[in-house]
């Protein structure tokens, strides 16, 4: 983007793609500082759910996020991996696990966050098909959105497995939230677009983490696992980090103008003057 978009007028909402283990985080904390300064986001909305080790997050980790700007941090399928999570779900912190899971669970499926007088409602949503939801995302959703009445932009975390039904979850919310933003498996589609009620649109916006392993784990595990059939223990893998997302440009309350991919290695570490 050149640097006259970046100072544009309008919301800017950066989305970040499931954070894994530390050198997720390390990715995230190194890029957004560039990442700010080429887009100027209002919003920084990150998926946190593989941050700890890979699966979960912490409350420390959460709180570094949001230290580093941070807005909101959304989640999936490994939310309750980390037990110490559990009591930072239902506190005020903007943190979310899919609003379609059990009411009984801990934590909540929508936030409001403020930035600059703009107010974006985050809504986290988890598919039904090949993941544990307790509830339909598709019924669910209706009452989230219930919850975010008079905010000017809404962002919605799809996280889920199958593409069909991130595409839906697109045209059922067309012109009704700014985007809908897939995640969890890790790999970025190459769909983005503005459907044509005006709502962004991508069905994943990828992984922040070792691109050289298989969706997070280190590469020769996997590939050991898949051919023993036995059980292998998991590590995350430290090669090739890069961070994955995406950035939707907003001009009206609750449409968006346009939506770029993010696909940004990490910057090499500085090397000391010799
Ligand atoms: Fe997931
Ligand atoms: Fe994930």
């Amino acid at each position: 983007m050149a640097e006259s978009e970046a100072s544009a007028p309008g919301v800017r909402i950066l989305f970040v793609g499931d954070v894994v283990g530390s050198i997720g985080r390390r990715t995230l904390l190194d890029c957004l500082p560039v990442l700010r300064e080429r887009y100027a986001p209002t919003f920084v909305v990150v998926n946190g759910e593989n941050a700890a080790g890979g699966l979960g997050i912490t409350p420390k980790i959460a709180e570094q996020m949001f230290a580093a700007g941070v807005a909101a941090i959304t989640l999936g399928n490994h939310t309750y991996h980390r037990k110490e999570i559990y009591p930072y779900l239902d506190s005020d912190a903007p943190i979310l696990r899919p609003a379609n899971f059990l009411r009984s669970q801990p934590g909540r499926g929508t936030c409001v966050v403020e930035r600059d007088g703009v107010r974006l409602g985050v809504v986290n949503l988890s598919g039904n098909l090949y993941l544990r939801a307790g509830r339909s995302a598709f019924t669910e959703v209706e009452v989230a959105l219930g919850e975010l009445d008079g905010v000017d932009q809404i962002l919605v975390d799809m996280h889920a497995e199958a593409t069909s039904e991130k595409v839906a979850m697109g045209w059922h919310l067309d012109g009704r939230v700014t985007a809908v933003v897939g995640t969890h498996t890790h790999v970025p589609t190459a769909d983005a677009r503005v459907l044509p009620g005006g709502t962004a649109y991508i069905t994943d916006v990828g992984m922040t983490g070792p691109r050289d392993g298989v969706i997070g784990v280190k590469r020769e595990q996997a590939i050991e696992a898949l051919r023993t059939q036995m059980p292998i223990r998991f590590e995350t893998s430290e090669e090739e980090p890069w961070l994955m997302g995406a950035l939707i440009s907003c001009s009206r309350p609750l449409r968006a103008d346009s939506i770029e991919q993010v696909l940004m290695p990490r910057p090499p570490e500085p090397q000391p003057d010799r």
